[in-house]
């Protein structure tokens, strides 16, 4: 699957947050952006963060 940026702030990309989000089973926005750092600047990635979480916790 082709990998895009879903945190420009922060240059993180969506296999990055996936990656994060598996290995260290991640369940919320919070976490992802502690161990990530994506969503801590302007915030405009918060929704599209919450989707993958979503998505891969359903
Ligand atoms: S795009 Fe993620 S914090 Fe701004």
């Amino acid at each position: 699957m082709a990998d895009k940026t879903i945190c420009f702030c922060m240059a993180v990309t969506e296999n990055q947050i996936r990656d994060a989000i598996k290995s260290k089973n991640l369940k919320t926005l919070e976490e992802v952006s502690n161990d990530t750092k994506a969503g801590t600047g302007c915030g405009g990635c918060h929704v599209a963060i919450q989707q993958i979480l979503d998505e891969m916790n359903k």
